[in-house]
């Protein structure tokens, strides 16, 4: 792959070290890991960033609630928590970035003088509501009754300091412009609708520094106050790729191939954030804007958002203990469409579990390697064609395709589950069980068998990104890696093409790919 082709870069949010992860925070880097593996099916360069936030008064707190230095309190949740779980969920990111570290905390202050410098700071006085549980500076309008914040339903505490402030709303009119122009770099659409309500409202400029505590990065020219936590994570996407470094270093080489950033990933909650203060930060910056910000919904439990801060948190392992890892992957992006809220319930995830990967999947996967190994002594047999399910298998690539790179996963999944039900249609109607009884129709049985067994190849590459775990046993026990090469190395565009099983790769019988509940109980 040639160094200078810009890399399709996609960030999840930076996320707190206040406590471990949650299904609402893998929900994201799921999310990110599905498409960015997509795209690297695809045959394109990527880079996929994570990372956690570990400054402001949220997580000092949790430090100091434990009795531990904030900076030990980080390390020990990043490398015994945050770190091993997204490892756990076959996460592939290509870094992981941390804003406690130097190479984060040079480039923000580097890059705040310069905004200085600039005339886009200024010093003035700030008051007014703050909640710490959304490190934010709150308007009087945003609370419920009694200064409750509508997220965490806790009140806000009064903020009355000396700060330095960023020019935010002398990016207003440019930012109206940017999303008149670009209506896809904020999606989806009811995200895009209330920025924009938001941006044509009383945009106040943004206090980004802090003096009543120190667990920060400090302000390059005052060090007394470190700077606002948000303003600190949000340049994280720049700095882990080399921002402001000189043009020919490692830095300036690495930021020239990812930035803009093509996709950040967001929960709703931190929309504006991503849209508007972060955005105008760039502009400050004289730097190219992200091509898109995707603001997914929230993962509601028992109706209520689940968060680390009620008590109706549930961690990825308690539903991959039960389900298996690919099968929480798959989950979350079939059931709701990406953009809007969705409700988890162990009944409707063990209802799909069941139909759709045990049995639709899993058991066509399973019927057919043991059918090749009676009827055809465990080798593939010669190429057949079926014009239907070729034309079937080539519109499924195109949808799926189409959906993924929009976003849509529950429509890029679907369609290939679809397909998957086809091939089943298929083995039903064309009774393979019954043909082999007679040996006079011994070619029509191989040309049954083939014809399945390249829908399976298709459909292992097409499930590849959402669960990379099991389509890789399925793969092996294809015997798909001698003839086709690695699974991670089929491209997308190819997978329609017919005929890429070679006749004589022998197949084995390999685990169960989606084990009965029951039997897990
Ligand atoms: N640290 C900030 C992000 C800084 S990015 C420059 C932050 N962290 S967080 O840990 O509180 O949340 C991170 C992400 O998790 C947010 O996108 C949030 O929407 C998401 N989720 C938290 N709970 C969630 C659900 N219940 N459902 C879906 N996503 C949820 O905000």
């Amino acid at each position: 792959m040639s160094t200078s082709q810009k890399s399709f870069y996609l960030t999840t949010p930076i996320y707190y070290v206040n406590d471990s992860p949650h299904i609402g925070t893998a929900y994201t880097t799921v999310a990110g890991d599905v498409l960015t593996r997509w795209h690297r099916q695809k045959g394109e360069s990527v880079w996929f960033l994570t990372g956690t936030d570990e400054h402001g008064q949220k997580v000092l707190s949790a430090a100091e609630a434990h009795g531990v230095a904030p900076q030990d309190w980080c390390d020990r949740l990043v490398e015994d928590s945050w770190k091993p779980v997204w490892k756990s969920l076959n996460i592939a990111n290509d870094d992981f970035i941390r804003t406690t570290e130097p190479r984060h905390m040079e480039r923000v202050q580097r890059f705040l003088s310069r905004l200085k410098d600039q005339g886009h700071i200024y010093s003035g006085k700030y008051e007014g509501p703050y909640c710490i549980g959304c490190e934010e500076f709150k308007l009087p309008g945003d609370l419920l009754e009694g200064d409750l914040c509508p997220i965490h339903s806790k009140p806000c505490e009064i903020v009355s300091e000396e700060n330095w402030f960023f020019k935010l709303s002398a990016f207003v009119p440019a930012l109206l412009e940017h999303y008149k122009n670009n209506p896809q770099a904020c999606e989806p659409a009811s995200a895009r609708n209330e920025v924009i309500s938001f941006l044509e409202g009383d945009v106040q400029d943004l206090s980004i520094s802090r003096s009543t505590f120190d667990w920060g990065i400090p302000v390059p020219w005052d060090t007394k106050q470190v700077i606002y936590v948000w303003f600190d994570a949000l340049l994280n996407y720049a700095t882990a790729v080399g921002l402001d470094d000189e043009a020919g270093s490692v830095g300036g080489k690495k930021f020239a191939q990812t930035w803009p950033a093509d996709v950040h990933l967001v929960g709703k909650d931190i929309l504006r954030f991503h849209a508007v203060i972060w955005p105008a930060m760039l502009m400050a910056g004289g730097l190219p804007l992200a091509k898109k910000v995707f603001a997914h919904g929230w993962l509601m439990v028992g109706g209520e958002k689940m968060s680390k801060s009620k008590a109706n948190k549930i961690a990825p392992a308690e539903i991959t203990d039960h389900f298996g890892v690919d099968a929480f992957r798959y989950y979350f992006l079939r059931a709701i469409p990406f953009g809007q809220d969705g409700s988890f319930s162990w009944e409707d995830m063990a209802a799909r579990y069941t139909s759709e990967l045990a049995n639709d999947f899993g058991n066509l996967a399973s019927r057919l390697i043991a059918m090749i190994e009676k009827y055809c002594d465990g080798a593939i047999p010669e190429v057949a064609h079926d014009s239907t399910l070729e034309s079937a298998l080539s519109e499924t690539v195109s949808k799926a395709d189409a959906a993924m790179c929009a976003l849509d996963f529950q429509g890029g999944i679907t369609s290939i589950m679809e397909f998957c039900k086809r091939v089943n249609g298929y083995v039903t109607e064309k009774e393979p069980w019954v043909v082999a009884k007679d040996e006079s129709r011994k070619g029509e049985l191989d040309a049954i068998l083939y014809n399945t067994a390249e829908s399976i190849r298709a459909l292992a590459i097409l499930l590849h990104p959402v669960m990379p775990e099991t389509t890789e046993i399925l793969w092996e026990s294809l015997g798909a890696s001698s003839g086709c090469g690695s699974l991670a190395e089929q491209k997308i565009s190819d997978v329609a093409t017919w005929g890429q099983l070679k006749q004589g790769s022998k197949v084995t019988k390999g685990a169960v790919l989606f084990p009965r509940l029951e039997e897990k109980l």
